[in-house]
Parts: structure tokens; C-alpha cells; sequence
């Protein structure tokens, strides 16, 4: 298990164990500083590259935090590869992901026979001669006249169909354009003005033009939606019903499907996914990490020596395996992973960058990540652990300096300790009307821990009228 792959990320291809070199697109960004290649993460990387090699679809199962998303992220990334990331819900509808009829601007219908006609035209004929004929469709265009429009493109036609040395294919193509959108008029005239449209959900326009899809919370979608999938995710056509007329979907060589999901069963709500979508994924399972020499990377990376020291950083990582094996024992609500860690980590670095010194950075930080969705005897009991750990008797408070920031100390409000900056907008307020008991003080405290240096998004869980939106 503790085999580290071999693995290379040049500028023009990567590769990972077995799998072989890919080449990076030109556009391919430059991967996640914070994202670490430790063991675990390599083997499943190897897994997902010689997956993708054989065109398979791939299903990712592992418990919440265990780097699941992030790492096709990572991967989408490295190859340059555009990633639609879609969370399934029980109200998902396939008509999101493959599409459905939706009304539409008329300009929709015209759009693609006028830039078609612009570009032949335009080839074929001098613009400024013909400026006045460009003018009027425009204005056709621009105002819905459809009528004085297809006009305008027959006339066109008449001209380009004239001239010597075009290719006729191209020609009968705009005709036939032109035609369906005579159709269409037609109808349009006859039945109201209204007009629908097949427009293709993400999903289907990515088939076709080869990105990269990951349907995250799989198990989440109805089984509507799971049995849809199930008939598009193999075949080189795909036929949509959905579609009224009967048009073949043709797959796109590049194009890769990804689901993830957390095992079924270990919570309420996560089922097995139907065995007629199953049977066509490859099912890989992604274990946590646990090891400590997968685990300090994460922390030696996220926590820059420049901020923190090296007994500081053993700390941390000594502190999250203590955390997780106790709230683990514990059994109760509240679980402890990596995806904790990675948070506390870049909230204390947030932290140190404004200033903050270091041992209140880490002191928030953990406290906020780890303890603050626990109940209060566990609570305690990191807090002490924390005071313990990093040996602080009394937490430092912000120096002067970065309480008043120079000159711009207006700009800012000193809540409990946190310097937030003010908004614009001013609220009638009054100070005394909020009394701040001690309980609410905590919670005070702890939100403007949060919203002062991170712009992580908060849940406040409690009994009702236990003051939770007065307090926001
Ligand atoms: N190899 C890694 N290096 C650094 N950070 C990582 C690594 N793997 C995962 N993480 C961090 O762990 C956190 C959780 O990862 P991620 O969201 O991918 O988990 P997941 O398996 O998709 O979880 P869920 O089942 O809840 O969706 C993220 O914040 C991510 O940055
Ligand atoms: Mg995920």
C-alpha cells in the first residue's frame, strides 16, 4: 500500500504508472498548487488514466472527503479538457442534462442561417458594394421581420448561385436552409407566435463536441434520470427520444463521462445505482487518506514554511489524526476528514496573510473546521487539545497595527476580536437593541471568525428561536 507510483506532468504530457503519456492540450492550465500527488492519490490517478485509455465510463465510490471530485478536477486540468461538473439531486430532471423544447427567441432560428449566409456572402462578393443590401437584412434581422428576411436571403441566393467557380455544395446547403426556415415561418404564421425548440442539455452538447462530464451524487438522481443515462453512456449514435425527428447524436472520440458517489446505504438517501447503468461503468473504490506519509504532504504543501514552523505543521497533522480517531470513537454525528483539514489549512494561511498572528490563526482555524459542528463535550475537548498541542495559555490578540490597518481603520469594524471590512450599504442599527449574552457572544465570535478572513459559506444549524438569523 505504500508503494508510490511513478508518475511525470510535463508542459506537453503527463503520465501516471501504467497508463500511458497523454498529451496536454496547449490551453492546459497549470495544475492546483494545493492538490498533492501523495500514494493513494496516484494509484487511483493510474486506475482513472488507463480507464480513460480504453474508453471506458467511470464510476468513482468512496466515503465524503476522500478526493473523489477533486481529482478528475485535477486530471480535467492536466489534459486541458473542458469539465461539466452537474450535482445530481432527487429533483434533477434529464431534461437538464439532455435537453428538452424550450421556447425561443425567433433571432434563435435565424441566427444560424444568416451567419451561414454572412460567411458565403461575404466571400463570394465585395462587402462595400453591397453595403446597402447588408444594411436592410441587418435591420430585418434586428427587428424580427422574418418575411423581409427570408426575402433578403433568397435574393442573396439568386446572386451567389449566378456567380462562377462556387462550390455547389455549399449553395444547395443554404437553400436547404433556407427552405426549413420557410417551413417554420409558415407555421409560425399559422399557429400564434409562439416557437419552441429543441435546445441540447450540457450533457449532449458535450457528446458531441468532446468535453468531459462528472455527474457528482450519483446515487441521488431518480431512477428516471439513472435509466436515461443508462441508454446514452455507450454506443458510438445515440439516438435521443426526447427529440421528436429522428437525428443520430454521434459521439465525439474525446468525449468521457464520470459519476462519483458515496457508498450506498451508509447514509439516508444514498441507494445502489440501477445494475443496467452499474453493469456499463468501471467501478473503482477510493479509500481514504490515512496514512501519515500521504497525509503530510497535504500539510507541508497547504502551510507555508514562510507562515508556519515545522513543529507547528507536525502539530497540525498530529492534532487532525487525534480529532478524527476521537470523533470516529465517539460515533456520533460529525465526521472528521480530509476535506476538514484542507479547509483549516487555507483558512489559518488566510488568516497569517492579514496579519493575524499565527497561533490565533491556527487556534480559529482548527477550531472552526473541526470542533464547531460537534456537541459541546467534544467541543471541549479539541479546544483543550488545541491549547494543549500548541502550548498556549492565553490566545494572542491582534496587535495595533493590523487592528487599525494604517490609515484605513474607517473602512474596517473590529467585531470581537476580527476585523471585517464594512460594506456600503448603511443599516438603522442600534448597538443596544442586540444583547449579547454569552451564548450569543460565541456565536458572535465564531461567524466573524469566519466571515473576516475566509469566504466560506456558513450553516447555522439549532432549535428555532434559538437566534440564529438575528445573529447573521
Ligand atoms: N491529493 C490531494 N491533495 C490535496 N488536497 C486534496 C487531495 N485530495 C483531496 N483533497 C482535498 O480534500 C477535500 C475533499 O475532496 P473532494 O471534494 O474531492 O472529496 P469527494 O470525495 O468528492 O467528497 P464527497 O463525496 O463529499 O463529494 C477538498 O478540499 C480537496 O481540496
Ligand atoms: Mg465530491
Amino acid at each position: 500500500m505504500k508503494h508510490t507510483r511513478d508518475f511525470g506532468v510535463g508542459d506537453h504530457s503527463y503520465y501516471f504508472g501504467r497508463s500511458e503519456p497523454v498529451a496536454r492540450e496547449i490551453a492546459a492550465s497549470q495544475p492546483d498548487k494545493s492538490f498533492v500527488f501523495t500514494s493513494t492519490t496516484l494509484r487511483l490517478m493510474e486506475q482513472v488514466g488507463v480507464a480513460l485509455q480504453r474508453e471506458e465510463s467511470l464510476l468513482l465510490v468512496g466515503e465524503t472527503g476522500t478526493g473523489k471530485t477533486s481529482s478528475i478536477q485535477e486530471l480535467a486540468k492536466l489534459q486541458g479538457k473542458k469539465l461539466h461538473v452537474f450535482n445530481m439531486n432527487q429533483n434533477t430532471d434529464s431534461a437538464d442534462l439532455l435537453g428538452g423544447f424550450k421556447p425561443v427567441d425567433i433571432k434563435f432560428l435565424l441566427k444560424p442561417t444568416y451567419e451561414y449566409f454572412l460567411g458565403l456572402f461575404k466571400k463570394t462578393f465585395k462587402s462595400d458594394k453591397n453595403q446597402k443590401f447588408l444594411d436592410l437584412m441587418q435591420k430585418c434581422y434586428e427587428e424580427n421581420q422574418i418575411k423581409e428576411f427570408i426575402q433578403c436571403l433568397s435574393h442573396g441566393l439568386t446572386s451567389l448561385k449566378a456567380k462562377k467557380g462556387l462550390d455547389p455544395e455549399r449553395t444547395k446547403q443554404l437553400e436547404t436552409m433556407i427552405q426549413d426556415l420557410q417551413r417554420r415561418a409558415q407555421k409560425l404564421e399559422s399557429g400564434g407566435g409562439f416557437i419552441f425548440q429543441f435546445i441540447e442539455g450540457t450533457l449532449i452538447k458535450s457528446l458531441q463536441c468532446g468535453d468531459w462530464v462528472l455527474l457528482d451524487e450519483i446515487n441521488l438522481a431518480s431512477d428516471s434520470v439513472l435509466n436515461k443515462l443508462s441508454t446514452i453512456i455507450e454506443g458510438h449514435h445515440i439516438l435521443l427520444n426526447e427529440r421528436a425527428d429522428i437525428v443520430e447524436t454521434k459521439r465525439h472520440p474525446d468525449f468521457r463521462i464520470f459519476m462519483c458517489m458515496n457508498p450506498p446505504y451508509t447514509s439516508a438517501g444514498k441507494k445502489q445505482l440501477p445494475a443496467s447503468l452499474r453493469v456499463k461503468l468501471t467501478e473503482l473504490y477510493v479509500p481514504e487518506l490515512e496514512l501519515e506519509i500521504d497525509l503530510w504532504p497535504i500539510v507541508d504543501r497547504n502551510a507555508p514554511s514562510t507562515m508556519f514552523s515545522e513543529s507547528q505543521k507536525r502539530q497540525i497533522l498530529e492534532f487532525y489524526l487525534w480529532a478524527r480517531s476521537l470523533v470516529l470513537n465517539h460515533n456520533k454525528r460529525g465526521n472528521i476528514g480530509l476535506r476538514n483539514l484542507s479547509r483549516a489549512l487555507k483558512m489559518m494561511q488566510a488568516a497569517v496573510n492579514l496579519r493575524y498572528p499565527v497561533l490565533k490563526a491556527i487556534y480559529d482555524a482548527l477550531f472552526t473546521c473541526f470542533a464547531s459542528h460537534l456537541d459541546s463535550s467534544l467541543q471541549q475537548a479539541l479546544e483543550k487539545e488545541i491549547f494543549r498541542l500548541f502550548q498556549i495559555k492565553t490566545l494572542p490578540s491582534l496587535d495595533m497595527v493590523s487592528r487599525s490597518r494604517g490609515d484605513d481603520a474607517d473602512k474596517f469594524a473590529c467585531v470581537e476580536e476580527f476585523i471585517i471590512i464594512k460594506g456600503g450599504h448603511p443599516i438603522p442599527f442600534n448597538e443596544s437593541d442586540f444583547i449579547l449574552t454569552p451564548t450569543f457572544r460565541r456565536l458572535v465570535k465564531r461567524l466573524a471568525s469566519i466571515v473576516s478572513v475566509t469566504d466560506y459559506a456558513v450553516i447555522l444549524e439549532g432549535p428555532t428561536s434559538a437566534g440564529k438569523t438575528s445573529t447573521v
